[in-house]
């Protein structure tokens, strides 16, 4: 089971003179534009709800304004909501002491910036080295630590140069290691990746998932681009004016976007790149699980498939057909199911990316087998289910019309 970490509730804030006088015309449903034409005030977040869960890369996803840098300063308490409740670990954030606080920050969470936010005037080392230093660690520990960190992130050998004489991408890795260094579980990333490059931003993002991989933190992403969010999220949670229009995974996201603004940023993005095959393959239509040709036909025969994976000890053998199976039983070379019998199909694994497989998908004869590192078949990939992929969900073909008239 995977353990809640962060609990938003209720969550509003607003900013302005008086926030507590506002809060019912929020509440009752002025929008953001009315509320500050009526009163100055401007609405940050309203009415937010949200459950992140340990270890997952947990994406904030919206356009600038949108209220993102908002929601996630309340989780170490640099913002004060106006309404409504942030756990951490069960822990209501606002019954924290100062003492609690400073410990929380210094060893709970710690923060990636956008503009790196790195000290000019220190060597690279020492910006890692930075929170051991506030933590009280003696020098010689800390800069050990420190050094480690810098190899991890690809700097070996920079440690002396000052953060000027690095590039952006470089830059912010020393920002990246800075946030490792202290151990903290939760990773607060605000827009960090936003000021590089696309190209070494996409480096960053392969790093970070690689990491991932390792440290297992629990990390708290915050983008305005739907392809990095959709590329390392576990889960996405979309804001707009303040308001959380959908949270999922990406697939959901993509696959259902749940209001017409959602629907705008999925339109543009390369689905076929992003959805796996996972997500849409099927269960087998029919798997001979017998050596012989006179038992397999009987099991293709009362299937209403005219081909079949053959399946011995679970372990994946080959697409057979039954016109093949036909021709062996009526010859007397064959009594059981040879290798040269198979068609020659290619296997997919469930994590490859549909653009990968798209041309044996579309040229293939039979769905494509989806096989596991041990080698079993976990499904198959239909041609039409990669198809429907590519359907506009805005003009629904006939047969989904039917399936949603059936639904409602
Ligand atoms: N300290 C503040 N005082 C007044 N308004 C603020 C303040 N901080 C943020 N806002 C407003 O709150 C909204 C959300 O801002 P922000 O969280 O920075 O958005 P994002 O990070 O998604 O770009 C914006 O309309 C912004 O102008
Ligand atoms: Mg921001």
């Amino acid at each position: 089971m995977t353990k809640t970490l962060i609990k938003v509730s209720g969550l509003y804030k607003i900013f302005g003179a008086k926030p507590e006088s506002i809060l019912p015309m929020v509440k009752s449903g002025a929008t953001k534009d009315e509320v500050l034409a009526k009163t100055g005030h401007t609405v940050g977040l309203k009415d937010i709800n949200l459950e992140i869960a340990q270890g997952e890369i947990f994406v904030i996803m919206g356009l600038s304004g949108s209220g993102k840098s908002t929601l996630i300063r309340h989780f170490n308490r640099l913002i004060e909501p106006t309404a409504g409740q942030i756990d951490v670990e069960g822990e209501d954030v606002m019954s924290f002491t100062a003492k609690d606080l400073e410990e929380f920050r210094r060893h709970k969470m710690s923060m990636v910036f956008q503009r790196f936010g790195l000290f000019p005037h220190r060597k690279v080392i020492d910006n890692v080295a930075y929170g051991l230093e506030v933590q009280g660690l003696e020098k010689s520990k800390r800069l050990e630590k420190a050094q480690e960190w810098l190899d991890t992130v690809g700097l070996q050998g920079y440690q002396d140069q000052y953060p000027s004489q690095l590039s952006g991408g470089q830059q912010q890795r020393v920002g990246l290691a800075r946030a490792l260094c202290t151990d903290a579980e939760i990773l607060l990333m605000d827009e960090a990746f936003s000021a590089l490059d696309p190209l070494i931003r996409s480096e960053m993002q392969d790093q970070l998932i690689e990491l991932q991989d390792k440290l297992h933190k629990t990390i708290i992403f915050i983008t305005h681009d739907l392809d990095e969010a959709l590329r390392i999220g576990d889960k996405i949670a979309i804001l707009k004016d303040g308001e959380l229009v959908q949270q999922g995974t990406p697939d959901d996201i993509l696959l259902n976007p749940a209001t017409d603004y959602v629907e705008a940023f999925v339109k543009d993005v390369n689905r076929a790149r992003a959805l796996t095959v996972e997500t849409v393959m099927q269960k087998p239509a029919l798997r001979i699980t017998t050596n012989t040709i006179e038992e397999a036909l009987k099991q293709m025969r009362r299937s209403n498939s005219d081909y079949g994976y053959h399946v011995t000890d679970d372990v994946y053998q080959g697409v057979i057909t039954e016109e093949t199976l036909e021709e062996a039983a009526s010859g007397d070379e064959f009594d059981s199911i040879e290798p040269c019998l198979y068609e020659e199909v290619p296997t997919i694994s469930s994590d490859d990316a549909i653009e990968a497989v798209l041309p044996e998908a579309i040229s293939s004869d039979y769905s494509l087998p989806v096989i596991n590192e041990e080698g079993e078949l976990e499904g198959a990939l239909e041609k039409e289910s990669v198809a429907d992929i590519f359907v506009d969900k805005e003009h629904p073909t006939e047969k989904e019309e039917e399936k949603q008239k059936e639904a409602s």
